[in-house]
């Protein structure tokens, strides 16, 4: 017995004694349940391809899609979102709109196999099937045309919708979209379609293996323009109560890791549920030191994801989502 035991703070360490105590009185715990898994599914291949990028992250065929929603419900995992990759791109992302593009077909394909099992969540944009690889039209000036743009989310949220989507995410950054999106769907007289808004969308650097994943080269422009830059954290709450304000059901924070600042501001500021989405640069980071044996992946991912709930998200899009279910 020494007095210094005695020390109140000694009572942290008292409860840090075994994996049993520790689990007892954990104030969170990651689970299967906050896991979205992002997937891409590409027109006009045979064979799934691997995202080089990415590890363990494919553009799947519509067949390989359905195996792979097989295996994701299996393990538990409530949710995916899709992104389509069009055979061909034009200036205006017709691909996006078409109700036989890629993504409607992925929708209706995967809602037919599995109905209610999943929540079928489509990305809303225009980037995948734009030549120019932007979310929006571009003018002669290289500027984006907000309004315009709003022109094409509003047809592919009904052509969404009617493949069956259960959740419509727009991901463009525009404004208005929000307003513009549950227009149309009331238009088409669809009242039931949550919306998950991108909200506080930052112009990031860790979306470079998303671009290999869709195909897409920016060259030598940005999206500064409209995604929101990362120096600034009221403008994301301006961002929200905006989307909010429009009708959003949900609202996203994205990149998660290197803004948990502001998924814990938005966690004070609104009751809806909060997305974050690990995005792939976060993945491809993890998984390139793993691979050089540097750091533990799979702690190193735990630890992540549990620090993003932590933070306040309800739940997480992430490329770990199947590697991960299968250790908690
Ligand atoms: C846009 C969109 C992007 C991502 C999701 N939706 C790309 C971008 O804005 O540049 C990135 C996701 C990721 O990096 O994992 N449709």
């Amino acid at each position: 017995y020494t007095e210094k035991m005695t020390f109140p703070q000694q009572r942290l360490r008292r409860l840090r004694k075994s994996g049993a105590i520790r689990r007892l009185i954990s104030e969170i715990t990651l689970s299967v349940d906050d896991f979205v898994a992002p997937l891409f599914v590409r027109e006009g291949i045979s064979e799934p391809q691997p995202i080089a990028s990415l590890p363990g992250v494919f553009q799947h065929t519509r067949d390989s899609l359905k195996a792979e929603i097989d295996q994701i419900r299996n393990l538990g995992i409530p949710s995916i979102i899709l992104f389509g990759i069009p055979a061909e791109k034009d200036a205006t992302g017709s691909g996006a709109w078409d109700p036989n593009g890629i993504v409607q077909q992925a929708i209706a394909d995967c809602k037919s196999a599995i109905g209610d099992d999943l929540v079928i969540m489509s990305d809303l944009c225009v980037d995948e099937y734009t030549d120019h690889g932007h979310c929006g039209v571009v003018n002669d000036d290289g500027s984006i045309d907000n309004d315009l743009t709003l022109d094409l989310y509003r047809k592919i949220a009904i052509a969404q919708a009617n493949a069956g989507a259960d959740v419509i995410a727009p991901s463009g950054m525009m404004d208005g979209q929000v307003a513009a999106i549950r227009q149309a769907l009331a238009g088409n007289n669809n009242l039931e379609t949550p919306i998950l808004a991108y909200s506080a969308k930052y112009a990031s650097g860790l979306y470079g293996p998303f671009r290999e994943a869709v195909n897409v080269s920016l060259e030598n422009s940005d999206r500064k323009s409209y995604q929101q830059d990362w120096r600034n954290k009221r403008e994301a709450m301006n961002e929200i109560k905006a989307d909010l304000n429009e009708g959003a059901d949900m609202i996203m924070v994205k990149p998660a890791v290197t803004y948990l600042d502001i998924i814990a501001q938005a966690r004070e500021l609104t009751d809806v549920p909060i997305g974050a989405y690990h995005v792939s640069g976060e993945y491809s980071m993890i998984k390139a030191a793993g691979k050089k044996g540097w750091i533990d992946e799979t702690q190193v991912a735990i630890e992540q994801l549990t620090a993003v709930k932590r933070s306040g998200a309800n739940f997480i899009l992430t490329y770990f989502a199947k590697e991960i279910a299968g250790c908690l």
